[in-house]
């Protein structure tokens, strides 16, 4: 039996009585509630001094700043600020995309001046009945744009693509066109009167893990640097540095309303949606599909995916820094909770998936609880419940959260909730 007492009664919920930790270095997958081990989560309103945050003042101004270094130095790595030479060419814009609804814009970011370097394609759908700059959402897809609709114009991505998880590099064809379009509601986001801008995350990394010699790393080496040290970004943090740039263009975007702008992402983009939220307050609502570990669920239940298998996994994913905690995860001074904290006072949604048990549903939203204090200190609602919601049963506050009957995916319900919670946060529904 290995009780521990939490500060913060809410985190009982997660207590049970085994202790798993400590039976075998390397414990098989954990689909059992019951051999969840007994954990104590870093309190989100402790500084490391000890010193209780009792005011929003020093969550600003002390807490958040060490949190955040926290996350950047331990788990995701540091970004660098975006290039100088970084410039913008919008190279398409029609307003005829999807039968007239939408305008349908291209935009190349270029990260160095010859425009030979690595560059990061924008893809926007803005719809066309609005009356003025229309809020967005911005998201990595996993496959290139011309996947996320049946549209013949979008342009062909002909940069390395993965295969399943496979580290291959496998042109796309253009049989792939529209592919993932299930997982890009964009009829629905346009209807409801906001624009969806998306990028490849291949762009800015490819995917597999070569000591980051393609991709935008290469660019911010120092003179004889070879790679990123422990504490700098891997490729969750480029990816996430990616959609700052992306923030970085659309406020140049007349036809954008800047200050509305959703990230979001699904799975390992989820995971680093909720990263670019955190690093980047100029997101106003943060969005997390299906993230699981090293997203939106608590690396200390060791449930389902853990942090050393996916650190074992996807080595380029985190900093070097991460793999401490692999067999350690007492001595990690954070939880993923704080993650989610992060994005206090904006609005922050967290959605899991039934069968998805690899992602922890339960831990994501417990993820969600954990921030809970830190919304309640800033004076927003937080999350509505303490408890675990049914299937198909979304509650949302300033925290959202649901778990949706079915397996690991972005599908139309997933977008449906989505956009109610971007309604009422962003005044669409007032
Ligand atoms: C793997 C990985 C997860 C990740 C997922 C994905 O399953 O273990 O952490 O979220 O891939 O991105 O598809």
């Amino acid at each position: 039996m290995a009780f521990r007492t939490l500060a913060a009664p809410i985190l009982t919920l997660t207590l049970v009585s085994v202790t798993f930790l400590g039976l075998s270095a390397a414990p098989p997958t954990n689909y059992d509630e019951s051999k969840v081990p007994s954990y104590q989560l870093p309190d989100p309103l402790v500084l490391l001094n000890g010193d209780k945050v009792t005011d929003a003042k020093t969550w600003i101004t002390k807490r958040r700043p060490e949190i955040l270094e926290l996350f950047k130095t331990q788990v995701y790595g540091t970004m660098p600020a975006p290039p100088k030479a970084m410039s913008f060419q919008v190279t398409s814009s029609d307003k005829k995309a999807l039968g007239g609804k939408a305008t349908r814009r291209e935009v190349s970011i270029h990260f160095t001046a010859d425009k030979k370097g690595p560059r990061l394609d924008l893809l926007l759908y803005l719809p066309n009945d609005a009356d003025g700059p229309v809020p967005v959402f911005i998201g990595h897809n996993f496959r290139g744009n011309h996947t996320i609709n049946a549209d013949p114009k979008i342009s062909f991505n002909k940069g390395w693509m993965r295969n399943g998880n496979g580290v291959v590099n496998n042109q796309a064809t253009e049989a792939t066109r529209g592919t993932s379009s299930s997982r890009w509601d964009v009829d629905a986001i346009l209807a409801a009167g906001y624009g969806l801008v998306t990028c490849y995350y291949g762009d800015i990394d490819p995917d597999y893990d070569d000591d980051f010699q393609n991709g935008v790393h290469p660019l911010f080496l120092k003179a004889g640097q070879k790679k990123p040290g422990p504490s700098e970004w891997g490729s969750i943090s480029a990816w996430a540095w990616g959609l700052s740039r992306g923030l970085d263009y659309l406020e140049t975007d007349k036809d954008v309303d800047h200050k509305r702008v959703a990230v979001i992402g699904h799975s390992r983009l989820g995971k680093t949606s909720l990263w670019a939220g955190a690093s980047d307050p100029r997101f106003a609502l943060v969005i997390s599909n299906n993230s699981g570990c090293g997203g939106a669920a608590l690396s200390r239940r060791q449930f389902g995916e853990t942090v050393k298998v996916i650190n074992d996994r996807f080595p380029h994913w985190f900093c070097d820094n991460y793999t401490k905690y692999n067999e350690d995860l007492p001595s990690m001074p954070v939880d993923q909770h704080m993650l989610v904290a992060l994005m206090a006072p904006r609005p922050v949604y967290i959605a899991s998936a039934q069968e998805d048990r690899w992602a922890d549903p339960r831990g994501e939203f417990l993820a969600g609880l954990g921030a809970h204090p830190v919304y309640r200190l800033l004076g927003k609602p937080g999350l509505p419940t303490t408890k675990w919601p049914g299937i198909n049963q979304p509650v949302a506050g300033t925290i959202g959260y649901h778990v949706r009957s079915g397996q690991h995916d972005v599908t139309s319900y997933d977008w449906k909730q989505y956009i109610l919670f971007a309604d009422h946060h962003f005044g669409h529904d007032q």
